[in-house]
């Protein structure tokens, strides 16, 4: 017996042709890792070393998994799951126990695995089946009277009788690997595609009395992805459990069915996750805030104590504890949102850092800027930090209070304390505690809108 970690070949070198898709099938998104990521997770939890069986689009397959200790063999031409296998032989041991998963069944949980493995003793092949009352496009496993496995039936070349048979091809296996190495060169391709079949091992298997099922209870866990509707169904599968998981510590999802939170998000226990929340990429949400209706974030580093109101976009950006966020606010990479500032509706902020405390409540654009401890940004203030050809920095100091509508053009410094007057388009430094004003001055002429309306009638 081998000391070192039993493998788990993963059969990802399919087009998937029945996604309809320019995207290899195993790369299809689910909630934000590749298909094919999730099988290799649950090989990797359940203590085995995934090897990927790669053909279409295998660059892209092996750029997802660059720097994991992944294993890759490439399938010269895709020539069914039994040469898919065969091609594997070559980075596995001469014997000893090898898992066989399939890259598009992404459901599947490591304590699954760990069963099969558990129950395949000395067996040639150990199947797992699924009972199915329409077995669909899964191979049918065919038993003989006395209830011992006999072979595994494509559903496409079944006959009427077979196809009514209700136990199924979950498609994860457990092989001796000796065995494997002398029965899979052996196998007959199968008309009209020229393809062998993995599955035909089991009858030979059977023959020899080493072939072994284990009837599994859940068909929705070893469900295959084969179109976008099995993909939709399988997402919506991996949600719950996703939502189950931090339902249980401690998050309330006061509309679970309509959220979407990818695998990699954290999120602290209290907080309150409304209809319509979509939490993407390596989010992570701290102890107690609150994230309203229809907020979109991404990469996003909320911490605790935060309330980001409805409809706000949060992508690559910081919000320090007791911040607010929002309604409509758009924070872009790189913009922080320190301790108990306040991002109103309609701010866009990129860039930038808001001081603690610090408001900007309405219509605004920070870019590139740094606003200090305290300020105040009025509404319609912006940033002006693109002059068509570089970006420029605007300081904004503690304290300081910029009047609404008004335009800073950077590069520019307005000092701690200062006033800027509202509708000011400010070109130059303002000095700490100073008053700015750059408009145009008013005029009030007494009594001249009577003289237009008359003229304007005489006409
Ligand atoms: C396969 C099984 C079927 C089982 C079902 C379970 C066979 C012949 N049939 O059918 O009994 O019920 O899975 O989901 O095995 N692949 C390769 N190289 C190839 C062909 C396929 O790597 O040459 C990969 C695919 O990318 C896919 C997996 O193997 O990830 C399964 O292939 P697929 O064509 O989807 O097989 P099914 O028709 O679903
Ligand atoms: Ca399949």
């Amino acid at each position: 017996m081998s000391t070192t970690q039993p493998f788990a070949v993963i059969l990802a070198a399919g087009r998937g042709t029945r996604m309809k898709s320019t995207l290899a099938k195993v790369l299809h998104p689910l909630v934000g890792i590749p298909m094919v990521a999730h099988v290799v997770n649950a090989a990797r939890s359940a203590g085995l070393v995934p090897v990927l069986v790669v053909n279409h689009q295998q660059e892209a397959v092996r750029a997802a998994f660059a720097g994991s200790d992944t294993l890759f063999v490439t399938q010269k031409s895709t020539r069914g799951t039994g040469d898919a296998v065969a091609s594997a032989l070559e980075v596995l041991p001469e014997s000893g126990t090898v898992v066989i998963m399939s890259g598009d069944a992404p459901l599947v949980q490591a304590k699954t695995v760990e069963a099969l493995l558990a129950a395949h003793g000395t067996a040639a092949v150990t199947v797992l089946t699924v009972q199915l009352d329409d077995g669909a496009h899964y191979g049918r496993l065919e038993r003989d009277a006395s209830g011992e496995p006999v072979r595994i039936v494509e559903a496409g070349e079944a006959s009427a009788e077979q196809r009514r048979i209700t136990e199924i091809n979950a498609g994860l296996y457990c092989f001796d690997i000796a065995w494997l190495r002398t029965v899979l060169p052996t196998l007959l391709p199968h008309a009209p595609k020229d393809e062998v079949y993995l599955t035909d091992t089991l009858e030979r298997a059977a023959t020899e009395g080493r072939a072994r099922v284990v009837v599994h209870s859940d068909f929705e866990e070893v469900a295959g992805v084969n179109d976008r509707f099995e993909l939709a169904t399988a997402r919506g599968v991996l949600q719950a459990r996703i939502i189950e998981v931090h339902g249980r510590a401690g998050v309330d999802f006061l509309s679970p069915g309509t959220v979407v939170v990818e695998q990699d998000v954290v999120i602290g226990p209290d907080v309150s996750i409304s209809a319509g929340v979509v939490l993407e990429g390596d989010t992570t949400i701290g102890e107690g805030s609150i994230i309203g209706p229809h907020c979109h974030l991404i990469d996003a580093n909320i911490h605790a104590g935060v309330v980001v109101h409805s409809h706000s976009v949060i992508h690559c950006a910081v919000v320090h504890p007791g911040a607010s966020i929002g309604p409509f606010a758009r924070l872009r990479p790189q913009a922080i949102v320190c301790e108990g500032a306040r991002v109103g509706n309609f701010v866009e902020m990129k860039k930038s850092t808001l001081g603690p405390g610090a408001k900007v409540s309405h219509l605004a654009y920070i870019g590139d800027a740094m606003v200090g401890e305290g300020a105040n940004i009025g509404a319609g203030t912006i940033t002006c930090n693109y002059d068509g050809i570089k970006k420029s920095q605007t300081t904004i100091g503690a304290g300081a209070f910029i009047g609404s509508n008004s335009a800073l053009v950077a590069p520019i410094n307005i000092g701690p304390g200062a006033i800027v007057g509202a509708g000011s388009v400010i070109t130059k430094d303002v000095p700490a505690n100073a008053v700015s004003i750059a408009r145009g001055s008013q005029n009030n002429i007494e009594g001249a809108a009577e003289r237009f309306r008359s003229r304007a009638k005489i006409k």
